[in-house]
């Protein structure tokens, strides 16, 4: 390495945004003369991507700053990015003073000032950019290192509104704006040139999308980047049912660009726990959201996201999110120990239930749900499904390919070769509760 040679070490936590924020951060170190490694050992500058939507995540990159301090002796630094760094700002310096660069996500725009500061000074830079946080646009930049070269993601909102009342992500991420669709449409066929055939779209709450010149609603702007040539699947998460509209699901029905997947948090299945966590709509009416879905032309599979053990969940709002599990019949859920987290409404409820309880409702909700998902992917067998090759497992023979409604099938091939990001047939022979396995067919 040479000596004037500037290289750094980023590692991610959380979500796909943290995922997607990476890649733009990546992107414009990268343009600052900066050389992306893969070890903390051979890194110059070490960035920690932060998450902070419960504790645990959190910790984490405590751990990892405790776990490296003594490098900082060989003139190795430190630097917290994202969600983190926005709620903890100055305090990190506190509590790991051997940090010398705090960059919210409302500030990434300013990265590389910062850079040039912590370069020449070597002192701590204390910038977290909560002050910008009222005014602050999406971050967009040209410089975006995109890790897959066959599928993508495109921010198209960030922040969040809805303030439920467990969530720090509104304290995180800030208030809601919105990129404007042209400029998605632009960033998609820019990506369809490079050869990407598949995008994600992402934002908080994707469903609130405004385009702020009121060209295209959310579910025409999923049409449109469907309708981009070289485009062959468009995903979009996280939705919140408050906002999710007949709209979308109209769209997935006439476009088969769009995936028939659609991932749509419920957190509780009763409808007092929904109100306690303000997510502004009963269970009926998420069931009313679920029933457009069943009564597509396309089978449209359906994942989740659930709290156990927020504040106040008795044993019987408990059995409501169980019976919500076998009623709609998820193909995935996501299911999470509530964790009271600073600023948040819900921090001065009493978080009465024990730990251990927490546990036992994930570990039978998880139990529950392992049930339905064998079931519900044992209807798969013998069908024929296109996949985007995503690998291959050298010791079992098998190709990793991933369906439209986003599951992964295992295959087996005749041809030794197959081109990683290609489409292919497979006719599915077994299911597990998260996984398909087939045969190629052609
Ligand atoms: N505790 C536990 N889970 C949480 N989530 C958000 N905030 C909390 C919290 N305080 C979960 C929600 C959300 C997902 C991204 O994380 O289920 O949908
Ligand atoms: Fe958090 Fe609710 Fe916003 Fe989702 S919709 S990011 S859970 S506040």
């Amino acid at each position: 390495m040479a000596a004037s040679e500037k290289t750094f070490y980023l590692e991610t936590f959380g979500c796909q945004m943290n995922v997607h924020d990476s890649e733009k951060v990546v992107g414009t170190l990268i343009s600052q003369g900066y050389r992306q490694v893969p070890t903390v050992e051979e890194a110059g500058l070490v960035l920690y991507n932060t998450c902070s939507i419960r504790d645990k995540a959190e910790q984490k990159v405590f751990h990892r700053l405790a776990d490296y301090k003594k490098l900082q002796a060989q003139g190795k630094k430190f630097g917290v990015l994202g969600c983190v760094a926005q709620q903890e700002g100055h305090k990190i310096f506190e509590r790991a003073p051997h940090v010398s660069l705090v960059c919210g996500s409302a500030s990434y725009r300013n990265l590389p000032e910062m850079l040039v500061q912590i370069e020449q000074a070597g002192m701590p830079v204390r910038v977290t950019g909560l002050d910008d946080r009222e005014t602050d646009e999406c971050f967009e930049t040209e410089f975006t290192a995109r890790t897959n070269p066959h599928r993508g993601y495109i921010t198209i909102i960030e922040g969040c509104d809805k303030f439920c009342s467990f969530c720090i992500v509104p304290f995180t991420r800030g208030k809601e704006r919105s990129r404007t669709s042209d400029s998605v449409l632009a960033e998609a066929r820019q990506m369809a040139d490079l050869g990407y055939t598949e995008i994600q779209l992402l934002g908080q709450n994707v469903n609130s999308y405004h385009d702020p010149a009121g060209k295209r609603l959310f579910a025409e702007l999923l049409s449109a980047v469907g309708e981009v040539p070289g485009i062959r699947r468009v995903r979009f998460t996280t939705s919140h049912p408050r906002d999710f509209g007949k709209d979308i699901v109209e769209a997935i029905d006439s476009n088969p660009a769009l995936c028939d997947h659609v991932h749509l948090p419920v957190q509780s299945g009763s409808t007092r726990l929904l109100a306690a966590m303000q997510r502004l709509y009963s269970r009926e009416q998420y069931l009313e959201r679920v029933s457009w879905m069943k009564s597509a032309h396309r089978d449209i599979s359906i994942t989740t996201d659930i709290i156990v053990g927020f504040p106040g969940e008795s044993e019987e709002d408990f059995q409501h999110t169980l019976s919500l599990l076998d009623e709609v019949a998820y193909d995935g859920v996501f299911a999470f120990k509530y964790s009271p987290r600073p600023n948040t409404p819900a921090i001065k409820l009493d978080d009465a239930i024990p730990d251990q309880e927490k546990s036992r409702r994930l570990a039978v909700l998880l139990e529950r749900q392992r049930g339905i998902q064998q079931a519900h992917n044992q209807k798969h067998v013998g069908e024929r499904v296109e996949v985007m090759v995503e690998g291959k497992n050298e010791a079992r023979k098998q190709w990793i390919g991933r369906t439209s409604q986003n599951k992964t099938l295992n295959f087996t091939a005749t041809s030794p070769n197959i081109e990683l990001g290609s489409y292919v047939w497979a006719q599915v022979t077994r299911a597990f509760p998260n996984s398909l396995v087939g045969e190629r067919v052609v």
